[in-house]
């Protein structure tokens, strides 16, 4: 698949929640099948972009498709001595009922929302500071939720985003998605007693989802502004970061 064709199709996954209902089905295995897929370093992926999201300037978070809320946990430990309320949300109740027990000791600051990130109108238009999405993005319409991060935004608040990537050397790419689609589909059957969705939309995703060049010039055409990203197990994942411009910016 060429680079023009990935980035005309804006679902890598082609994942879509109302028709497959995969995360309620494996909600309760969530946590481990992501150390079995990614053999454990997922966590230092989910350490890393919860440092940046606390180290932001923010009162109010927003969090799209949360999951079982192991980040919001994270951030919640970076932040325990400071005045900030997160919005935890997903569209999957049970990825929620499990966020929601995680989180329970912070339930003075965190709520937990049932919302689909490519469309939320309950959510006002620049009413939060910061947006931050992890490992959603390639099973979403990433144009949608990209747009609805930039219009709940407020001006000059921070998005952060944490996704799959790409290596930048082409020949560790590929050993790295062959190591992929050979391993993935024996774990993942072993992992989910024979659940192949599990693993099928994941496989996809990574491969389909555009470079970091290509995330950042999508973030800018959507209006972002200090767009920058970081690279983390050689580019397996990348943190994306970037600023709506304040008002009267001519950015
Ligand atoms: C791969 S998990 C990531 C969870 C969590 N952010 C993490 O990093 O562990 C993807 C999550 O996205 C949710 N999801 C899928 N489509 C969504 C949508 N349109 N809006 C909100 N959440 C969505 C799924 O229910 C699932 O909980």
């Amino acid at each position: 698949m060429t680079t023009r064709d990935k980035s005309n199709r804006p679902n890598a996954a082609e994942f879509a929640w109302q028709e497959d209902d995969v995360f309620g089905r494996i909600a309760s295995r969530y946590d481990t099948l992501c150390d079995v897929f990614s053999l454990g370093i997922h966590r230092v992926w989910k350490r890393r972009v919860a440092q940046r999201i606390a180290s932001e300037d923010w009162g109010t978070l927003l969090d799209g498709a949360t999951g079982t809320g192991d980040i919001i946990l994270r951030v919640m430990q970076e932040s325990s001595a400071r005045a900030r309320t997160v919005i935890a949300s997903d569209v999957s109740k049970k990825m929620l009922a499990i966020a929601e027990r995680r989180l329970r000791a912070h339930k003075e600051k965190v709520s937990l929302r049932l919302l689909d990130a490519e469309n939320m109108p309950s959510i006002e238009g620049g009413s939060v500071d910061a947006y931050s999405i992890s490992l959603g993005l390639k099973i979403c319409n990433r144009r949608l939720v990209i747009q609805e991060a930039y219009r709940v935004l407020k001006p000059g608040g921070r998005l952060v985003v944490l996704e799959a990537s790409n290596i930048r050397w082409a020949f560790l790419n590929r050993v790295y998605l062959a190591y992929m689609f050979v391993c993935m589909p024996i774990l993942g059957w072993l992992a989910t007693g024979g659940d192949a969705s599990a693993y099928k939309y994941l496989l996809q995703g990574i491969r389909d989802f555009p470079t970091a060049e290509e995330l950042a010039d999508e973030l800018k055409s959507h209006g972002f502004a200090e767009v920058d990203f970081e690279r983390l197990s050689l580019g397996i994942v990348a943190i994306h970061t970037a600023r709506k411009p304040p008002e009267g910016s001519s950015a």
